[in-house]
């Protein structure tokens, strides 16, 4: 089978697609043909030896996926071969940039029948993300206000539809080409982070919900309440010591399980969450992939391989 490795760290050059022995599943895993695989920033973290989860090399990019069952390991009982499933290899993030992927059972759910396989291995991490931010971490309730940094992308999109839909009056940052998209997704105020700064105009806020960390992040503490909490996935917010009672802040890194994605499924299926696929490329173009997540202009929307080419 063919699957895209890194055999070194470093820039997407270093991505290459070998010949593999196709997998066979250990306990509590299941083979799946793969159709299609996600591609985010985590990815690039991982080929550039960055990210806060350690694997050791060669391996097989990728976390998000969507396919076949082919065969299950010893002990799963709930997916058979033949299923069309979706979600996430492992908690290392990697091995979904190949024909045959190993995933956790418990990692994966039964693909949304409302979604295309595309549509499906775009969703994973980031849906499931942006739920957590605002459920587990942020625990928001009707009637609150959140700033959403980042609103535009990926996980932001899905933030903002999961957090207006919960009754969280929304603020959000994002470009200015994305704005009426962000606007259309459930903000009631969009602040183009080129032209301005959202602390000009955003009230003090029970929730921020950090998509882009570094300065803009920081800057954002000063516009949360004093009982408010900063939600960052991007990385460990520093200590803010300028204050006599410091924001709560939180860091975390997503949790995929087969429940989680259950929950998102039953929204897709009820047309209340959207998923967003800007770029289809065939796994052979998986460098020019890894190009677009380093600045290479390409359309709004996730980026998503193709595996069944
Ligand atoms: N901890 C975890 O478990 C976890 C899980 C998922 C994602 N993440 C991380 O979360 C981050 C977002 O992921 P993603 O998939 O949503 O990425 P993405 O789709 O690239 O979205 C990032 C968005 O941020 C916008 N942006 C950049 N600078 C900004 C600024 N100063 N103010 C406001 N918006 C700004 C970008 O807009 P423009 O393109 O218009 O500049 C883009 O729309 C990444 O760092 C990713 O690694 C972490």
């Amino acid at each position: 089978m063919k699957a895209a490795r890194i055999h070194r760290f470093g820039p997407p050059e270093v991505i290459v697609v070998d010949d593999l022995p196709q997998p066979a599943p250990g306990e509590g895993c299941v083979s799946v043909r793969v159709a299609n695989a996600g591609v985010g920033p985590w990815d690039a973290l991982i080929r550039e030896n960055q990210s806060v989860v350690n694997s050791p090399l060669p391996l097989i990019l990728g976390s998000d996926l969507s396919g076949v069952v082919e065969a299950v390991g010893p002990g799963v009982t709930q997916f058979r071969a033949g299923d069309e499933v979706y979600g996430v290899t492992n908690p290392q993030f990697i091995g979904a940039y190949a024909e045959v992927a190993l995933a956790s059972a418990n990692m994966i759910a039964r693909k949304p029948p409302s979604l295309s396989f595309s549509e499906a291995a775009s969703a994973p991490v980031v849906a499931v993300t942006a739920w957590q931010m605002l459920f587990d971490y942020a625990k928001v309730t009707a009637g609150q206000t959140a700033l959403i940094l980042g609103a535009g992308g990926n996980v932001g999109a899905y933030a903002v539809q999961l957090g207006s839909q919960a009754g969280v009056q929304i603020f959000a940052t994002a470009s200015a080409q994305d704005a009426r998209y962000v606007q259309s997704l459930g903000a009631t105020t969009v602040i183009d982070y080129q032209r301005a700064r959202f602390e000009d105009a955003v009230p003090p806020v029970d929730v921020v919900l950090d998509m882009v960390g570094g300065e803009t992040r920081q800057r954002a503490l000063e516009v949360v309440k004093p009982d408010g909490v900063l939600v960052s996935v991007v990385s460990k917010p520093p200590p803010d010591p300028g204050r006599s009672k410091p924001v709560r802040t939180v860091f975390f890194l997503v949790e995929v399980t087969t429940e989680r994605l259950d929950n998102l499924s039953g929204l897709f299926g009820q047309g209340k969450l959207t998923a967003r696929v800007g770029t289809l490329l065939p796994l052979v173009q998986v460098r020019k992939a890894h190009e677009m997540l380093a600045g290479k202009p390409h359309p709004p929307g996730k980026i998503v391989l193709s595996l069944s080419e």
